[in-house]
C-alpha cells in the first residue's frame, strides 16, 4: 500500500506515523495489519512506532481504552467486484438482515394550504431551526435592541438573522441586509479589512440563515462585519455507536427517466445485470420516469406518452431487480407528485405497480440503511445554488452540495427554480447530520467527502437530451455509485 495511503488512514484515526513503523506497514497485508494496529493502540498514542505493531495482536478484541473512532477498511480489488460473480470471492457476508427505517419523510404530513400565514410560519421554523444551531456558537442579540441609543458602540455584538438582500456598494464593498422576527439591520462588509470575509459575504444566498458579528455605527443603523458564520456541520462528526456496526454495502442511481427516447436501455440491462449477491440496497434520488408536461415539445422527445405507462415500464425494469436488495425510491421533477416540494412520495396508484418491498418515500426523505443515515434529494434547488454562486458549475455537483451543508439547508433560495411548499416544519433544514447526502437532478457524476459527510450526485440513465445539447449540457450517464457502509469506502462503476 502506498505511503500516503497509510498515513491518511491513521491520520483519520488521529494518528501520526514514525518512519519505522511505516516501512513495517508499507510490506505485508498492510489493510490487515493496519485494522489491528487501529484495535490494539490507546487512544492517548500521539504517534505510531514499530513497536506498537510488533505488539498489534492478531485477535481482535475490545480493549478497555481503545480509540472508538473509525477503522477504516481499506478497498481492495475484491470489495466492489461485479455481484453475480460474488459467490465465492472474499467479500463479507453480512451479518444482520438489511433493514431500511424511514426518520424524516413529509409523506402524509402535508399541512399547508398555500396562505400567506403558512409562509410566515414557515420561514419561522426554518429561522428557529438554523438560528438554534449558531446559538451554539454565538451569543446573538434581538435586531431590534440594536437601535437603542446610548449603546457602546466599540464593543462586538452578534445577531443571527436570514439574508433579506444583497448588493455591492458604489464604492465596491458588501451591503448584506439580515433581518430577524424583531426586524432588519444592514451589515457592511468592507473589501479591504479581510479576504475571505468578504469572499463569504459575496457568497451568500437570498434567504439562508447565518450569525454575523462585527460593530455598530453611532447611532446604531449599521453594523460593520468582523465575521460571518453559517451553521454549517461540525468539523469533528463523531461517528456514532450505530455506525461503527454499519454492514452492507448501497448502490445509489438516480434519474432513470423510463419513458424518455434517451433512456439508456442496454446499460441499464447491464447494471440490473451486474447487481449481486454482496448488494443491500439501491436508493434512487428521484426521476424515475421523464413524466409529460415537464417542457415545452418534450412529447417529441417520448417514447412512451402515457404517464401510467411509464411507471408500468419503470416497475418492469426494477422489479426484475435481484429480490435481496432494498430498494428505495424517492421523486424528483420529473414524477407524478406535485411539483412544489418538498414532495411526497408516490400514489399508491403508481406504488401498486412496483414490487411490495420497495420503500417509497418522499423528496427529501432521511432514511436510515444498515445504521447509516440517508439523505435524499432529489437536488432541483441546485439550479439556483449554482446560478447564485460564482465558480459553480453543473459538471461539478459536489461543490453545491457541500454548500448545502454549509448552509444546513437543502434548498435556501426563496422564489427561485424551487417551488417551496409552506409547511409548519421546514423539511429542507439538515438536522440530524447525515453521513451521506445524496442528489441528483444535474445528470453529472460527483463523489466527494464534506467534513465527515459523504456527497454523492449519481448522474442519470438518459443521454443527451435536446435542451441539454442547446443549452451544451454534457451528462455523465449510466454510472453507478457502491458504497461499502463499515468504511465509506466508495467506487462508481460505469456501465455504458
Ligand atoms: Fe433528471
Amino acid at each position: 500500500m502506498e505511503t500516503g495511503k497509510i498515513i491518511q488512514i491513521f491520520a483519520e484515526s488521529g494518528f501520526m506515523v514514525d518512519p519505522g513503523a511505516l516501512d513495517i506497514l508499507k510490506t505485508g497485508n498492510s489493510p490487515e495489519l493496519i485494522q489491528r494496529v487501529l484495535r490494539s493502540i490507546d487512544s492517548s498514542v500521539l504517534v505510531v512506532e514499530a513497536e506498537h505493531i510488533r505488539n498489534a495482536p492478531f485477535a481482535t478484541p475490545e480493549k478497555a481504552g481503545t480509540t472508538s473512532l473509525k477503522i477504516p477498511i481499506v478497498e481492495t480489488p475484491s470489495m466492489f467486484s461485479s455481484g453475480n460473480s460474488g459467490q465465492g470471492d472474499n467479500t463479507p457476508q453480512l451479518l444482520t438482515v438489511p433493514s431500511v427505517t424511514v426518520l424524516k419523510d413529509i409523506s402524509n404530513q402535508s399541512t399547508c394550504i398555500g396562505e400567506y400565514t403558512d409562509f410566515v410560519g414557515y420561514f419561522k421554523d426554518r429561522y428557529t431551526l438554523l438560528g438554534d444551531l449558531l446559538r451554539k456558537r454565538i451569543s446573538a442579540r434581538p435586531v431590534e435592541s440594536l437601535n437603542k441609543r446610548n449603546m457602546d458602540t466599540r464593543e462586538p455584538l452578534s445577531v443571527i438573522g436570514m439574508v433579506l438582500d444583497k448588493r455591492t456598494t458604489a464604492n465596491g464593498h458588501r451591503l448584506i441586509e439580515v433581518e430577524d422576527s424583531t426586524g432588519t439591520i444592514p451589515v457592511l462588509v468592507h473589501k479591504e479589512k479581510d479576504k475571505e470575509l468578504f469572499e463569504l459575504a459575496g457568497s451568500l444566498l437570498m434567504d439562508e440563515v447565518i450569525g454575523v458579528t462585527g460593530t455598530l455605527s453611532g447611532d446604531g443603523s449599521l453594523m460593520f462585519a468582523n465575521s460571518i458564520i453559517r451553521p454549517d456541520i461540525p468539523n469533528t462528526q463523531k461517528i456514532s455507536l450505530e455506525r461503527e456496526n454499519a454492514r452492507g454495502k448501497a448502490v445509489f442511481i438516480s434519474d432513470i427517466h423510463v419513458g424518455s427516447k434517451t433512456f439508456l436501455e442496454d446499460a441499464w440491462l447491464r447494471f440490473v445485470d451486474w447487481l449481486g449477491d454482496d448488494i443491500d440496497y439501491l436508493i434512487i434520488a428521484g426521476d424515475v420516469v421523464d413524466g409529460i408536461g415537464i417542457f415545452p415539445g418534450q412529447d417529441r422527445e417520448l417514447a412512451i406518452l402515457d404517464i401510467y405507462q411509464q411507471y408500468a415500464k419503470a416497475a418492469e425494469y426494477l422489479n426484475a431487480v435481484p429480490k435481496h436488495i432494498k430498494m428505495i425510491i424517492s421523486p424528483g421533477n420529473h414524477d407524478a407528485v406535485r411539483q412544489a416540494e418538498p414532495q411526497p412520495c408516490f400514489p399508491e396508484r403508481i406504488t401498486r405497480l412496483f414490487r411490495s418491498d420497495i420503500t417509497f418515500v418522499g423528496n427529501p426523505a432521511m432514511v436510515d440503511i444498515g445504521s447509516v443515515k440517508v439523505l435524499i434529494y432529489h437536488g432541483r434547488s441546485m439550479d439556483d445554488i449554482i446560478a447564485g454562486t460564482h465558480g459553480f458549475s453543473y459538471g461539478d455537483p459536489a461543490k453545491p452540495m457541500a454548500s448545502m451543508l454549509r448552509f444546513r439547508h437543502l434548498s435556501p433560495i426563496y422564489g427561485g427554480r424551487v417551488s417551496i411548499a409552506p409547511e409548519k416544519k421546514d423539511h429542507f433544514v439538515i438536522d440530524p447530520v447525515p453521513d451521506i447526502l445524496h442528489c441528483g437532478h444535474v445528470h453529472t457524476v460527483g463523489v466527494s467527502r464534506y467534513k465527515n459527510v459523504l456527497t454523492i450526485n449519481s448522474g442519470t440513465w438518459q443521454s443527451q437530451t435536446e435542451f441539454q445539447k442547446r443549452m451544451n449540457l454534457q451528462p455523465m450517464p449510466a454510472k453507478a455509485t457502491v458504497v461499502d457502509l463499515a468504511s465509506m469506502e466508495y467506487r462508481i462503476n460505469s456501465f455504458d
